[in-house]
């Protein structure tokens, strides 16, 4: 630990994009951070401005190389999610994520397995939501069985948020008196996000004043120090 495990139950809410800038702003702020993609599809490295086909390496315990970019490294971990070795170990509480680094793990929206392996582990896990009625329907699937308000060590966040829609100002007030705190931010929809990507740009190089690189480098404090994460570092280094 640290570990963030970013996970929603609905896929395209903008996981793989929140995980991605929330790794590059805890490096910002001189954290040592990895970012782990467990998904098969492969797109975390889009919102660091990679190209498709740039190869990443399998993550193996931190002693690899990596490709590190804007300061962050960053693996490929599906294979990884798979290896009964890793498997019995997280299930034994042995955590490889032990080592003072801060660790972000994208999971697919659809792969509860690795979600429940890591779950355990995470010091917090940061959930992404749209103002759409079909995401805000899929909270009841966080975590099956318990109540969305009952769920400890969660951080919610509404992504592609657009003031102008009718829906999108009354979803916010609606998860605002659902969550409290728990919601712990928003970030504005944002046409940028896919420009910078579809131009291999990390969006703080192609649109630096965007208004979804701003919210978000809010929204990542905000899990900084809802995690704790300086205190959590401290303790491990
Ligand atoms: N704030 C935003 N504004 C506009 N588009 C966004 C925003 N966040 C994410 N997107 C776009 O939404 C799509 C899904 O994002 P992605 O992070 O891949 O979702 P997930 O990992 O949940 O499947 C991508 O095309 C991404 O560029
Ligand atoms: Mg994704």
């Amino acid at each position: 630990m640290p570990l963030l495990l970013c996970h929603s139950p609905k896929g395209g809410t903008g996981t793989s994009f929140i995980a991605a800038h929330l790794a590059m702003h805890l490096a910002s702020q001189g954290h040592d951070v990895v970012a782990l993609d467990f998904t098969y599809q492969d797109s975390l490295k889009l919102f660091f401005g990679l190209l498709p086909a740039q190869p990443l390496a399998e993550f193996h315990g931190s002693h690899g190389s990596a490709l590190a970019v804007s300061g962050v490294e960053i693996f490929s971990a599906h294979q990884l999610a798979h290896e009964p070795a890793f498997i019995a170990a997280l299930q034994a509480g042995r955590s490889p994520f032990d080592d003072g680094k801060v660790y972000v793990a994208d999971v697919a929206a659809g792969d509860r397995n690795t979600r429940d392996l890591l779950l355990p582990h995470a010091h917090l896990r940061v959930c992404t939501l749209l103002p759409h009625p079909i995401s805000l329907a899929a909270l009841t699937k966080v975590q099956a069985g318990k109540p969305t308000v009952e769920l400890s060590n969660t951080a919610f966040i509404l992504n592609q948020l657009d003031d102008t829609h009718r829906f999108s100002r009354h979803a916010h007030i609606f998860l605002r008196e659902l969550l409290g705190d728990a919601l712990i931010g928003t970030v504005r929809r944002d046409e940028a996000v896919n420009e910078a990507a579809a131009m291999f740009e990390p969006i703080s190089k192609y649109a630096p004043a965007s208004a979804a690189l701003s919210d978000m480098r809010a929204v990542a404090k905000a899990i900084a120090g809802r995690a704790d994460i300086a205190q959590a570092t401290d303790q491990l280094s």
